[in-house]
């Protein structure tokens, strides 16, 4: 049987030379594939009650809407700067070269509600780690990080993990 990663391609010098990119879209694009993918990625979760799944743009987009409905729970975007309408909260993190910041909806999560972040991949967890932050900030209890693809070479998964996050991806 096809796993999860046999659906993912890899595209040689994307967005840069040298980058081997992990493409999800077509994971995304195969109703096998995708189902595959959200309910491994629920897995760990059997039995867990969460108040909000927060997506970190743009591919936890589509997969944090998914699982957000599975859980009957809320689901909240963490954008790039500028892109969300109401009162927000910043975070920055460090990227290859400069900085980026993430942000979201200042009552976009109450103090205690219990939160599940997802995103496509964790490479570096700059973005990851951002994001758990400003649920955080809001008062919110990350109780899960959930990927399709974790680089760990990259380091991100050490990171999370050096905050005391438990961290779940379905394929290296
Ligand atoms: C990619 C990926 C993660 C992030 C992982 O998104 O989808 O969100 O990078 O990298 P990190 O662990 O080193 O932070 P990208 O920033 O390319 O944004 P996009 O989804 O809007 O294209
Ligand atoms: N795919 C998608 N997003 C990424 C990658 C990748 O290979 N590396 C860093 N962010």
């Amino acid at each position: 049987m096809k796993k999860v990663e046999d659906y993912i391609r890899t595209i040689a010098d994307f967005p840069h030379e040298g980058i081997m990119f992990r493409d999800v879209t077509t994971l995304f694009a195969d109703p096998r594939g995708f189902r595959m993918a959200i309910d491994q990625l629920l897995h760990p979760y059997a039995g867990v009650r969460f108040d909000k799944v927060v997506g970190l743009e743009a591919r936890g987009f589509i997969l944090g809407g998914a699982v957000a409905h599975q859980l009957s729970a809320g689901f909240v975007p963490i954008r790039k700067k500028g892109k969300l309408p109401g009162r927000v909260i910043s975070e920055s993190y460090t990227l290859e070269y400069g900085e980026a910041v993430v942000e979201v909806h200042d009552d976009a999560l109450q103090a205690g509600e219990k939160v599940l972040v997802v995103d496509d991949l964790l490479a570096t967890g700059g973005t990851a780690e951002a994001g758990i932050k400003l649920c955080e900030r809001l008062g919110a209890e990350v109780i899960g990080c959930a990927f399709i693809v974790d680089l760990p070479d990259l380091g991100g998964r050490a990171k999370l993990e050096s905050l005391g996050m438990e961290v779940h991806a379905l394929c290296a």
